[in-house]
């Protein structure tokens, strides 16, 4: 089957797995839940975690209850919603989708909770970011599936206790370390996500590719998967723009020199790395002598948000060892000197000694 991403099958999604915050919704997003998988089977990577939460899955219906409250972390990109979407078709049940911040408000939370049916699953997304308030009334409804509202003010005022049905929330963070300690212990299953291994993007890609309805060699499978990070989320999105090169300046089909051209084209290297983790390694060597220096400094200097630094440049430089993190700030290690096409002097004089 030809999946296009078009307007009516973005709907169909958002019909299907009501997304309740209220901003606005990126064409990428549109693309991305066209081509989220639906099942175990159709996602690739993970297979340990999906492994543990196949045997949960079938543990919660042969009981009859409810599945426990999950918590996925790890960088962004590597199929957090996605695998929530897959729990949630395997449960039968319905997902909800809201993120953190969208929740500033109790009346929020509670209109969400107040919503929701028996065995249905609440996704939050960047979960760490919820405030104290919203927190608080989540936790007896995490642990007992109650609420307590207050009505009326200081003498006049009642609380009232409202039961819930049962339900499973899945939270989902890039920072495990920033929530607090009672909302962590909420969860009954906590996973990280890995990222992914070049044979498993490789894989990714052609599925996409397919579902596109382009044609892509191994090798042009290969290419992009080199580059993506890690990354499905950017698998994803490489595949769509360089069939996009593919179809018009080429013959149609992502070969590997297709996809050499146009990634070259769109300014990504052979390691994935686009011009903001060029531009952030660049800063450090030259006008803070390799580092250390402290990540407000550098986002400061480089006029970029402190959050796409952390969460969407960091993770993959420290984890192909780019970048170093050090107690007095980042640090360009030797690789990411020779990455660049540098001489790392400082380096070399220490080595002499002196
Ligand atoms: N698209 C995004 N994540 C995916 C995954 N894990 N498997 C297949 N396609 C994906």
């Amino acid at each position: 089957m030809t999946i296009i991403s078009d307007d009516n099958t973005f709907k169909k999604n958002i019909q299907k797995n009501p997304v309740i915050k209220s901003e606005s919704i990126e064409y990428d997003k549109t693309f991305e839940n066209s081509i989220r998988p639906k099942s175990f089977d159709s996602y690739i990577g993970q297979s340990e975690l999906k492994e543990t939460l196949k045997v949960s899955i079938e543990a919660s219906k042969k009981r009859g209850s409810s599945l426990d409250h999950m918590l996925f972390y790890g960088p962004p990109g590597l199929g957090k919603t996605t695998l929530a979407g897959v729990v949630a078709e395997q449960m039968g049940a319905e997902l909800k989708i809201t993120s953190a911040p969208s929740l500033e408000r109790p009346r929020d939370i509670i209109g969400i909770l107040m919503s929701l049916k028996g065995g249905e699953i609440l996704f939050i997304d960047e979960i760490h970011r919820l405030n104290k308030v919203a927190e608080e009334i989540l936790y007896p409804a995490m642990e007992d599936f109650y609420l307590d509202m207050s009505t009326g003010k200081s003498q006049t005022a009642k609380t009232m206790h409202i039961p819930l049905p049962k339900f499973t929330l899945i939270g989902a963070t890039t920072k495990a370390g920033e929530l607090s300690g009672p909302l962590r212990d909420r969860f009954g299953i906590i996973h990280r996500l890995q990222f992914y291994t070049f044979e498993e993007l490789s894989q990714v890609v052609k599925r996409t590719a397919s579902i596109l309805d382009i044609k892509i060699t191994d090798e042009g499978a290969n290419v992009i998967a080199k580059c993506s990070r890690g990354t499905p989320r950017i698998a994803n999105r490489l595949v769509k723009r360089v069939s996009d090169f593919a179809i018009v300046k080429y013959e149609g089909e992502i070969t590997e020199e297709v996809a050499k051209e146009s990634l070259k084209a769109l300014k990504i290297d052979e390691y994935g790395l686009d011009s903001t983790d060029r531009a952030l390694l660049n800063m450090i060597v030259e006008k803070y002598d390799g580092g250390p220096v402290g990540i407000n400094t550098l986002a400061a200097a480089l006029g970029e948000d402190i959050r796409t630094l952390e969460d969407v440049c960091e993770p993959y430089l420290l984890q192909i060892g780019l970048l170093q993190r050090t107690p007095q700030g980042r640090k360009v290690s030797p690789q990411g000197y020779r990455h660049l096409g540098i001489k790392n002097f400082s380096s070399q004089q220490s080595l002499f000694g002196d």
